[in-house]
C-alpha cells in the first residue's frame, strides 16, 4: 500500500551544493597527478597536508591524561574558563570594558555558530524591536554564508555595502563610507575584523577611524566577524586592532570569533560570541536571552575544542608556543605570496600582480575572470573559486611553478 503513495517529500526541491565543498569533491575525484586545490579555506603545510598545531597536540595529551575531567554537560553558555579567560585574544587582557563587567561571551559552534547566535538575538531584541525589517549590510563581496545566516535568522533585508574596487584591486573606501552615510539609522553592519574573505583587503587604521566615526554618528551596529585573527599580520594584537578600537570608542557591539583557522580546530567547532554592552545590567539580561536561544538550538556546546583553547590561553608557556605556531602559518602564506608574484612577473604575465603581496590573510583575490577560472579548473586541474579567490595555503614549493604557469596560460589565452 505504502509504495503506491506519493512520498511525503516528493515536493522537496533539490538544493544547490555548497560551492566550496563541491569544488573539493571535484578535486578529490580528479585523477590528474599534478592537480592543485586552492579552494577551501584551510591551512596546508608545504607538503600540502593539514597541520595539527604542535601546541594543540600537546594540550590534547594533557586533557587525555587529566582524570579530573569528565563528559558531563557543559553550562548552556559554555565552558567557564573558555568564556571568561582573561581575554587574551579578541579584546586584549587589559580591556577596560572587561574590567567594567560589561563584556560577556557565549561559547558557540565555530565562527558560524557565533554569527548565528548573534543574528538570532539581534533579530528578536536589537534596539527594542522585532527586527525583521532592519537592514543587515554585508560587504560586497563577502564570505557567501553571511547572507544566508542572517536571512535564515529572519532578517528579510540583507544588503551589500560597497567594499571592493575591482578596477583598482583595493578597498572602495568612498563607496563604503557612502553606504554608511546613506543607510537607515540603526542598520546592522557585518565587518570583517581582519584578513577580509575573499578579497584579502582590509581598511587601514586611518580608514577604520573614518568608518567608526560615521557608524557612531549614525547609530549603526557593528557586528565583527573575526575568523582569521593572526593570519593577517602574524601578530594577534595587530589583527585585533579594529575590534579593540571600536570597543575603546564605547560602541555596544558583537564580535564572532572562530578558532577554526588560528588553532587549526576546524572540525571541533570552537567559536566565541563576544557581547559588549553599555553596562553590567544590560549584559546580564542579554545573556539571559542568549541562554534561551542556545537552549533551543544546540542546548549546550561540546567541550573538547574549547578545553584545548582554554588550557592554551591560560598557560603563559603554551600561549607563547601557540603564538609561534600561528606565526609559522602566517609566514608560510607570506612566502607563497612573494613567490607567486615573483613567478608571474618573471613569466611576464599581462597585468600587475602587486595585489598578490598587498593582500593579506589566507586568501588572494586574483582578478581572474570566470572564463579564466574555468580554464584553470577544466584544463589545468587547478581548483579555485569562481570569484577568482585562491587559498594561498594551497600553494607549495612543489606546485607553485605549475600554478604560475597555469595562471599565465589562462590570462594569455582566455579573455
Ligand atoms: C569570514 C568567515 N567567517 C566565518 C567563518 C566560519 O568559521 P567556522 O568554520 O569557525 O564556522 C569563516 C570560515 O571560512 C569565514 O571565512
Ligand atoms: C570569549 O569572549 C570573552 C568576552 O570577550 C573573553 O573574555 C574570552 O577570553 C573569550 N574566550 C576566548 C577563548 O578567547
Ligand atoms: C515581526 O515582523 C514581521 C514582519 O513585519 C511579522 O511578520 C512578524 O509577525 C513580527 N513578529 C512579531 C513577534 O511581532
Amino acid at each position: 500500500l505504502a509504495d503506491t503513495a506519493m512520498s511525503l517529500f516528493h515536493e522537496v526541491p533539490q538544493a544547490a551544493p555548497v560551492a566550496v565543498f563541491k569544488l573539493s569533491q571535484d578535486f578529490n575525484n580528479d585523477q590528474f597527478p599534478n592537480k592543485v586545490n586552492l579552494g577551501v579555506g584551510a591551512y596546508r603545510t608545504d607538503e600540502g597536508k593539514p597541520w595539527v598545531l604542535p601546541v594543540v597536540k600537546k594540550v590534547e595529551k594533557i586533557i587525555v591524561n587529566d582524570d579530573t575531567l569528565n563528559h558531563e554537560y557543559l553550562p548552556i553558555l559554555g565552558l567557564p574558563e573558555f568564556r571568561s579567560s582573561a581575554s587574551m585574544i579578541a579584546l586584549g587582557d587589559d580591556s577596560p570594558a572587561i574590567h567594567d563587567n560589561r563584556v560577556g561571551a557565549v561559547q558557540c559552534l565555530g565562527g558560524t555558530g557565533a554569527l548565528k547566535m548573534g543574528a538570532e538575538f539581534l533579530r528578536r531584541f536589537y534596539n527594542g524591536n522585532n527586527n525583521t525589517n532592519t537592514p543587515v549590510y554585508v560587504s560586497a563581496p563577502t564570505w557567501e554564508n553571511h547572507n544566508a545566516v542572517f536571512s535564515n535568522a529572519g532578517f528579510e533585508d540583507v544588503r551589500p555595502y560597497k567594499y571592493w574596487d575591482a578596477e583598482n584591486r583595493g578597498l572602495d573606501l568612498a563607496g563604503f563610507l557612502g553606504d554608511l552615510e546613506g543607510c537607515p539609522e540603526h542598520s546592522i553592519f557585518v565587518l570583517h575584523a581582519c584578513a577580509h574573505n575573499p578579497t584579502g583587503t582590509d581598511p587601514t587604521r586611518e580608514q577604520w577611524m573614518q568608518i567608526a566615526e560615521v557608524m557612531m554618528r549614525r547609530r549603526l551596529f557593528a557586528f565583527f566577524d573575526s575568523a582569521y585573527q593572526g593570519f593577517a599580520s602574524g601578530d594577534l594584537d595587530k589583527d585585533a586592532w579594529a575590534v579593540r578600537y571600536f570597543v575603546s570608542l564605547g560602541f555596544e557591539m558583537f564580535c564572532a570569533q572562530s578558532f577554526s583557522k588560528n588553532f587549526g580546530l576546524y572540525n571541533e567547532r570552537v567559536g566565541n560570541l563576544t557581547i559588549v554592552a553599555r553596562d553590567a545590567n544590560n549584559l546580564k539580561r542579554v545573556l539571559s536571552q542568549m541562554e534561551k536561544i542556545v537552549r533551543t538550538t544546540w542546548s549546550n556546546p561540546p567541550s573538547q575544542g574549547a578545553r584545548v583553547v582554554a588550557v592554551t590561553l591560560n598557560s603563559p608557556v603554551l600561549f607563547t608556543e601557540w603564538k609561534e605556531n600561528v606565526k609559522t602559518m602566517a609566514d608560510r602564506v607570506l612566502l607563497m605570496r612573494a613567490q607567486l608574484k615573483a613567478r608571474l612577473q618573471s613569466l611576464g604575465t599581462p597585468g600587475t600582480w602587486e595585489h598578490i603581496t598587498d593582500q593579506i590573510g589566507m586568501f588572494s583575490f586574483t582578478g581572474l575572470n570566470p572564463n579564466q577560472v574555468e580554464y584553470m579548473v577544466k584544463e589545468k586541474h587547478v581548483y579555485l573559486m569562481a570569484s577568482g579567490r585562491i587559498n594561498m595555503c594551497g600553494l607549495t614549493t612543489r606546485n607553485i611553478d605549475y600554478v604560475a604557469e597555469s595562471i599565465h596560460e589562462a590570462v594569455t589565452r582566455i579573455q
